[in-house]
């Protein structure tokens, strides 16, 4: 079978874990093997990773699975049930099953509650800085996870390093990104008192090797790799004041009937900024035009959906195309949204990058990354059109192609547009120069223009090929691609 294979860039993942710790205090160390499922951990050799551009499967982490961790508030969490475990808790069940959230006690016992039970942490809050609902931030995580997984070559699971900007009393994202993968974090914050909180939450959890909390100011740079002496970081997370005003943030308070400045609504230190949240982020996009690719994806929550618009614009009037949106939903309670960006050509899928289901939010989409390009009902015959894929795309000059049997997948990458008809022409003309050109190739077999995968799956219902964008920056060569091999397969449908 046609498969020339060639080294998949690594995407440096443990590097940057040995140089994120590296030059700090010696307060953060790199995440022991104790505390990442090995087998996620494969070296980079060519043929033997397996491309992640698909949505992950399930990876044990050292105490559930991915699995465990995507389901957990699928539903809304079990009050009754919970309280039968949790004496703490019983106490603010009502007659009813139910809890009142007007109740400040009773919502910060609920988050201590769930983050024992689903993950085995403990966390002290004061009463004063806001109380994060579990099941918000950790759709957060479940995100990113995904963004990460399936804009990488590397199998998921691996030891990656990130940048909570504002981690709050709580420093709930790096509680929660620690216990789910073999991550460390880096947790700033510019208010005294949560800054203790965060610092004892951190140690209370025995995580002061994974998580290092680093105070900062109002003037300081958001994302503080060159004052931290850090070369690069795999993520930046944050969940950004979004109040414009003071007054803003006590009329939603009176509309949820919350009592203002309690572990229900924030300080205004945490919850009120300049500008809102569009002028916090925008900062963020400002100093990641500067520090680009040190950090692999930048990312925000945000409370307002035309933040996600007016930001959105922002991106693509500096020319980032490559860009995820998503939203975030309680059962019926508020949404929220995020946004991540990434200055590398590594894609993400479709349901990490395009999670936005209404149809008025169409335009803050980036690009679709599948393209599907044949489609045969069940029980056709597979093995002629694994073999017209691995025919056609063979015989393209690739500088690498190859073909997983077993998982029915092929991943290629290409310098240029060797499927277009100029393309071969041009070759032929060239020819007499063959020599020259191969060595010129040879030279930048590094660059790629357009990763893709073919993925056929074959189900109950039929079988279908999909050609998924996982690299480059051009969305006409994935289109152009996807129009070739549409070509190349049509007849098979008939
Ligand atoms: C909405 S709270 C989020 C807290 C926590 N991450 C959470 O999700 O529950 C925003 C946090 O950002 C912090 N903050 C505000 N400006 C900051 C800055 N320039 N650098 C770092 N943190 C900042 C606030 O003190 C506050 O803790």
């Amino acid at each position: 079978m046609a498969s020339r294979k060639r080294k998949i860039p690594n995407d440096k993942s443990a590097r940057l874990e040995a140089e994120v710790q590296a030059p700090t205090d010696g307060t953060l160390q790199p995440a022991t093997a104790g505390n990442g499922p090995e087998s996620a951990l494969h070296p980079d050799k060519p043929g033997s990773v397996r491309p992640h551009y698909e949505s992950p499967g399930s990876i044990a982490s050292p105490y559930k699975t991915d699995q465990f961790y995507r389901n957990l508030y699928f539903k809304e969490p079990n009050f009754r049930e919970l309280a039968r475990k949790d004496a703490g808790f019983a106490r603010f069940i009502k007659q009813n099953g139910q809890l009142d959230f007007t109740d400040p006690a009773a919502v910060m016992q609920l988050t201590k509650s769930l983050l024992m039970a689903n993950f085995g942490l403990k966390i002290e809050l004061p009463d004063d800085r806001l109380c994060p609902p579990v099941p918000n931030r950790h759709n957060y995580i479940l995100w990113l996870k995904n963004l990460l997984d399936t804009s990488s070559y590397q199998q998921p699971g691996g030891k990656l390093c990130g940048l909570d900007v504002g981690t709050g009393a709580s420093c709930i994202y790096p509680l929660l990104g620690t216990a789910q993968r073999p991550w460390c974090f880096i947790a700033t914050d510019i208010d005294a008192r949560s800054l203790s909180y965060a610092r004892q939450n951190v140690s209370l959890n025995g995580l002061d090797n994974r998580i290092r909390v680093v105070q900062r100011s109002t003037t300081d740079h958001l994302i503080p790799l060159d004052d931290l002496g850090i070369p690069s970081i795999d993520f930046v997370m944050m969940n950004p004041p979004f109040y414009i005003s003071e007054n803003e943030m006590l009329s939603s308070a009176n509309k949820k009937s919350r009592p203002p400045h309690s572990a229900c609504t924030g300080a205004p230190v945490e919850m009120v900024c300049d500008g809102g949240e569009v002028a916090y982020v925008g900062r963020m996009v400002q100093e990641s035009l500067v520090m680009r690719d040190r950090v692999k994806w930048y990312t925000s929550m945000l409370g307002k959906v035309t933040s996600l618009e007016a930001l959105v614009e922002q991106l693509r009037a500096n020319n980032i195309d490559n860009y995820a949106v998503t939203e975030f939903v309680q059962g019926n309670k508020t949404k929220r949204w995020a946004l991540g960006w990434s200055f590398g050509p590594m894609r993400p899928d479709d349901d990490a990058a395009r999670g936005i289901k209404a149809a008025i939010w169409k335009k803050v989409l980036p690009p679709v990354v599948r393209m599907d390009l044949l489609a045969l009902p069940a029980f056709s015959e597979v093995g002629r059109v694994i073999k017209r894929i691995t025919d056609v795309v063979g015989s393209l000059e690739l500088s690498s192609w190859t073909w997983e049997t077993q998982a029915l997948k092929g991943v290629g990458r290409a310098r240029e547009n060797v499927w277009c008809r100029a393309w071969r022409r041009k070759k032929m003309r060239d020819m007499a120069v063959e020599e020259a050109q191969s060595a010129a190739i040879d030279a930048s077999e590094e660059d790629c223009r357009l990763g893709f995968a073919i993925l056929v799956d074959v189900g109950m219902a039929g079988t279908t090929v999909t050609l998924r964008w996982v690299e480059g920056h051009e969305q006409s060569l994935f289109e152009s691609l996807g129009g070739f091999l549409q070509g190349k397969l049509k007849d098979l449908a008939g």
